[in-house]
Parts: C-alpha cells; sequence; structure tokens
C-alpha cells in the first residue's frame, strides 16, 4: 500500500497539529534512510525522491520511471553549505545568482567533487545539477531529512509532469513507497536549467527565470543551449517529454473565426487555448481553457501539464494547442509545448 502523508503549508504553522507534523516528518525521513522513493511537493512540478547518495534507491527511481540511465537526476538541497560535500569551489557569480533566486525554480549545474553522490545519480558525468525548492512542505521535507535528495519529476518517462499529489498517484501507485500530500505546484513547468560549468553560462532548459532576470543580476549576457546546433548538454533534452498519447499540434497565432484545422470528420479534436478562444471552437470539439488571456502566461504554464493528462486519457483523437506569442515570459511554457507535440504546428489564418 502506498503511504499518503497529507501535509499542507498550512500544518506547518499549526499548533496543534505540531506532533503529527513532526511523526510525519520522522517517518519520510526515515523512509528516505533507508532507500525508499517518496513524491515530494515543489513549486515547479512534484518530485520523486530519494537519498542521493545511495545507489540503490536511485536505480529505483530509474525503473519506476522508465528513465533512460543515462539521464542525470537533479539534486535537491535546503541549505547552501550541502554544495561543499559534492561540488568544486563556487565560483562568486554562482552564489550571487543563488542568492538572488534560491529558494526557487532554478537548477545550476556545478563541477562535480569527490564520490559523496551516487554515480548512477548523476549518470556518471563530471557535472551535477542542483536546486533549492522554495515550497514549504517541500522545503521542510528537505531541511528535516537533511539528506541531498536526487528527484526528477514523479511522472513516468515521456508522459506530462505532475503538478499535483492525483498526477503521481496516477502514473507511479504501485511503484513508489509513499507520496506527500500538498498544495499544487504554483508554476507548474520545471526549473530553469544553467550551465554553470562555463563561461558565459548557459540556459540548458528555459524555465520560470528567465534569461533577461539572469543576465540582470549576473550584467553580462547569458548563452542559450539550441538543440539544432549544441552538442545537447542536457542529456534530457534529446528525449521525448510531456506528450499525451494523440498527436498534439501548436496553432501558430491561436485559433480564430478563420482557423481551418487539419482533421478529419470522424476525428474527435480537442483544443487547449486561453479561455479567450473559446468563442471559435465549435461545441463538438472539446475545450479545455488554460488561462483568462492570451498573455496570461504563468496561469497557462500552471495548467499546461493538467490540461494534457485530461486529453490523454479523454476519447479525442487528436489535439490542437494555442502558440502563444514568443516573448521573454512565454519561453518555458513554449518550450514545454513543442516537446510535448515534437514541433508540429499549423498556422492560424
Ligand atoms: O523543476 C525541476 O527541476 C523538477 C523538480 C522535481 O525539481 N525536476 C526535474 O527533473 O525536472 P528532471 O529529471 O525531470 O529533469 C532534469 C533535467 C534533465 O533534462 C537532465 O538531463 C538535466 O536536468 N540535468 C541534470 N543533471 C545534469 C547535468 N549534470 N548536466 C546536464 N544536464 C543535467
Ligand atoms: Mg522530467
Amino acid at each position: 500500500m502506498t503511504k499518503i502523508w497529507k501535509i499542507t503549508e498550512a500544518d506547518l504553522t499549526d499548533e496543534s497539529k505540531e506532533d503529527e507534523l513532526h511523526e510525519q516528518l520522522e517517518e519520510i525521513k526515515i523512509a528516505f534512510t533507508y532507500g525508499e522513493i517518496i513524491g515530494i511537493p515543489t513549486e515547479t512540478v512534484y518530485g520523486l525522491a530519494a537519498d542521493a547518495r545511495n545507489g540503490e534507491a536511485i536505480n529505483r527511481i530509474f525503473s519506476a520511471k522508465g528513465r533512460p540511465g543515462d539521464n542525470p537526476l537533479i539534486i535537491h538541497i535546503h541549505d547552501i553549505s550541502q554544495l561543499k560535500d559534492f561540488t568544486a569551489v563556487l565560483d562568486e557569480r554562482v552564489t550571487k545568482l543563488m542568492e538572488e533566486f534560491w529558494p526557487g525554480p532554478i537548477s545550476f549545474i556545478l563541477p562535480l567533487k569527490g564520490d559523496y553522490l551516487s554515480t548512477n545519480a548523476v549518470a556518471e558525468l563530471d557535472s551535477v545539477a542542483v536546486r533549492m525548492p522554495s515550497h514549504p512542505v517541500g522545503r521542510k521535507i528537505l531541511q528535516h531529512a537533511d539528506i541531498p535528495l536526487a528527484a526528477p519529476s514523479a511522472n513516468i518517462s515521456g508522459k506530462p509532469s505532475p503538478t499535483n499529489a492525483q498526477h503521481v498517484i496516477d502514473d507511479l501507485e504501485d511503484k513508489l513507497y509513499g507520496v506527500i500530500d500538498s498544495e499544487s505546484a504554483i508554476y507548474g513547468i520545471e526549473s530553469t536549467v544553467l550551465d554553470c560549468t562555463q563561461f558565459p553560462y548557459r540556459i540548458a532548459r528555459p524555465g520560470a527565470v528567465t534569461k533577461e532576470e539572469l543576465e540582470e543580476v549576473l550584467e553580462t549576457a547569458v548563452n542559450t543551449v539550441t538543440e539544432q546546433t549544441d552538442k545537447p548538454i542536457s542529456p534530457g533534452m534529446k528525449y521525448k517529454h510531456y506528450a499525451p498519447r494523440q498527436p498534439l499540434i501548436v496553432i501558430e497565432g491561436g485559433i480564430n473565426n478563420n482557423t481551418k484545422l487539419p482533421v478529419g470528420r470522424e476525428q474527435k479534436v480537442g483544443i487547449i487555448a486561453p479561455e479567450t478562444s473559446r468563442e471559435f471552437v465549435s461545441e463538438d470539439m472539446q475545450f479545455i481553457s488554460l488561462c483568462r488571456e492570451r498573455d496570461s502566461y504563468k496561469e497557462a504554464a500552471r495548467n499546461l501539464y493538467s490540461a494534457l493528462r485530461i486529453m490523454d486519457t479523454s476519447d479525442v483523437d487528436i489535439i490542437f494547442i494555442h502558440g502563444f506569442d514568443k516573448v521573454p515570459e512565454s519561453e518555458g511554457l513554449m518550450n514545454r509545448v513543442y516537446k510535448a507535440t515534437g514541433n508540429e504546428v499549423i498556422q492560424s489564418e
């Protein structure tokens, strides 16, 4: 039986629940010590966590997700002092970024030091990605366990990432020891991954923290790894991601009165778009509203994976998704949308 620990943000400061909370946190810590894998909340997506020093525990993560072994995991910490156990001396430019953005939705790839971490967790690379999450419950678990936790997103490899505990249960119920049932992820897409092993730093995966925000703090240019021209530095980027089972196509420019969808007469159609597009969608299509307006990028990111999951389990045969305007704030969102579609695009008229 999968354990479910219900811990909300309010529980952390509720005095009447102090003992119960302490018991829950102890139980979770002990489970990690024994090499168990547990679904934990973070502000980006839910993670599937295990002790990053324990090779067997890490293997359990890879096999539960069906994840290729050459795709390294992100190590989650609660305090910068933990870094000295497994990374070489930090450049002060990185420290500055950590002070600015941690705890929060950004991971830094740093040079790996020594054999403190399991080599499985870092896929035998000589670098390691590290993140300090800000979700209050996730953070509390990290603080109490005081163990570096390796955690990929808690979904079956290739499927949309989970943004709430139910998604984790839907994907992995019989494969994990337990799940913490807490608030949904507020960002809804995975962290920005910044490669700091060479200068200028490079964005290996766009996310909530934008290139512009990084450049403002660093006062220098930040590059972006483009998959067409660069050797993939983030091994995960070469795999298919976030995809529902049906074909998914982006409508660049969004749906309007003149949009002609390339569908057969028998096909059931699903549309994922801002609420403002609903009026252009015929009644026989399944419409999922992603956000209020065409520029509600944060709201759209928060709801994206849920929408893809609902479509995945529905009876629609083909899905179309709104292509948001290309602005810095939509970069992470559209990166996930394109990954989920496999770059299938049509233009609205
Ligand atoms: O928001 C997040 O980052 C979530 C939550 C749970 O923290 N985690 C997450 O993990 O998205 P995952 O495993 O789904 O994605 C990790 C990405 C992969 O693309 C992986 O290839 C890359 O980070 N990565 C990890 N370590 C790396 C390294 N040393 N060098 C290059 N890329 C690395
Ligand atoms: Mg993932």
